[in-house]
């Protein structure tokens, strides 16, 4: 069985691209491999975060993760901190990385920009990563298209660090969806939909009301011209609805395309409308029920960090001694 991993940062209220790019690959595909889900909590703080609001978020997220379906009895959901291999691989990986390959990160560029002070943890962010995925020895990581870059630089990093110091970790491959793993912004579609809030009339959240998601599809921009096409360059907005519903309904978004022949956008828009309400409803009724449940939910991540805890030990430390470190005696890591 293929080793699976994959990470959600716990930084805002995940929205719909996140659910169709990544996370319902996560729980749709978890049957199929020995799946590894992470909230990488450590990765928020390289913003400045008010600790109530990210202790809230961080457990939030969770919820949000087993309401859309990860079974904790199928596969491994924790909270990054909680295994504290991450950290420590991740200085081996920033020794390994260089200056000018984390600069070239179009993610550091983007945060960075324009801030009056930026954390030497956002420079440093994707080897923390590179070190969540190889600690698990794992063959693929299913994101959306925005982590393409920072994937790439992980498997640089594992076949430096294997060709450096002798085969230590496998290289993994990042798994992307050909539907769904760019959803742009509902009022802006020529950005990403993200969950920094310039304007949250276009994101769509995956707890919205359905009458909330209604609103926030048809009030979405589109395009001059009244047909219904798929070409994201000229027709950004309604390209952007045709992906949705195609991500959502099994479809290419051409194939979306050519049954609206004749019809105009007001009929796309409620069609999108319905099809994610009903994605995404059976979501925020479990999540009520999860809430109701802080022990239940406690239990399940303190079950996920400690069967990570033993894949993550053996790999960090077959790690640290490839570089040369001495293993403590008696075998205590
Ligand atoms: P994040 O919430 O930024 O930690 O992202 C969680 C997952 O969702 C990652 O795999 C991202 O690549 C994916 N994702 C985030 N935004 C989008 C988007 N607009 N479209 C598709 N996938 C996305
Ligand atoms: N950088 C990812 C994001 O912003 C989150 C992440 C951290 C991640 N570690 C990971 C994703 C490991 C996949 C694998 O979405």
């Amino acid at each position: 069985m293929a080793r699976v991993f994959s990470g959600v940062q716990p930084t805002g209220d995940m929205h719909l691209g996140g659910y169709l790019g990544a996370f319902r690959h996560w729980a749709a595909d978890q049957h199929e491999h020995d799946s590894f889900f992470c909230v990488v909590d450590l990765h928020a703080l390289t913003v400045e975060q008010d600790p109530a609001e990210l202790r809230e978020r961080i457990l939030s997220t969770a919820r949000v993760l087993l309401a859309l379906g990860l079974d904790p009895d199928v596969c491994t959901l924790f909270l990054q901190s909680h295994v504290q291999e991450h950290t420590g691989l991740a200085w081996l990986m920033e020794c390994v990385a260089g200056f000018g390959e984390l600069r070239r990160m179009t993610q550091f560029k983007d945060k960075s920009a324009g801030q009056e002070s930026v954390s030497a943890g956002l420079f440093t962010y994707p080897a923390l990563m590179a070190a969540d995925i190889l600690l698990y020895d794992t063959d693929r990581v299913p994101v959306g298209d925005d982590q393409r870059q920072h994937l790439e630089l992980c498997r640089d990093l594992a076949q430096r660090f294997n060709h450096r110091y002798g085969e230590t970790f496998v290289v993994p491959e990042a798994s992307i969806p050909r539907v769904g793993a760019r959803i742009m912004d509902l009022q802006e579609p020529t950005r990403k939909m993200s969950k920094s809030v310039e304007s949250p009339q276009g994101t769509v959240l995956v707890l919205d009301e359905p009458a909330v998601i209604e609103r926030k599809v048809k009030r979405a921009v589109t395009d001059t011209g009244t047909d219904v096409r798929y070409d994201p360059v000229h027709k950004p907005g309604v390209s952007n609805l045709l992906e949705i519903l195609g991500a959502a309904t099994g479809r290419s978004p051409s194939e979306v395309a050519d049954s609206y022949t004749g019809a105009g956008y007001g009929q796309l828009k409620s069609d999108v409308a319905e099809a994610v309400v009903e994605l995404l409803a059976p979501v925020r009724e479990r999540y009520a029920e999860l809430s109701a449940d802080p022990a239940g939910v406690a239990a399940i991540l303190a079950k996920g960090a400690a069967k990570a805890s033993d894949v993550a030990a053996a790999t960090f430390a077959r790690a640290k001694e490839a570089v040369g470190l001495v293993p403590p005696q008696g075998g205590r890591r």
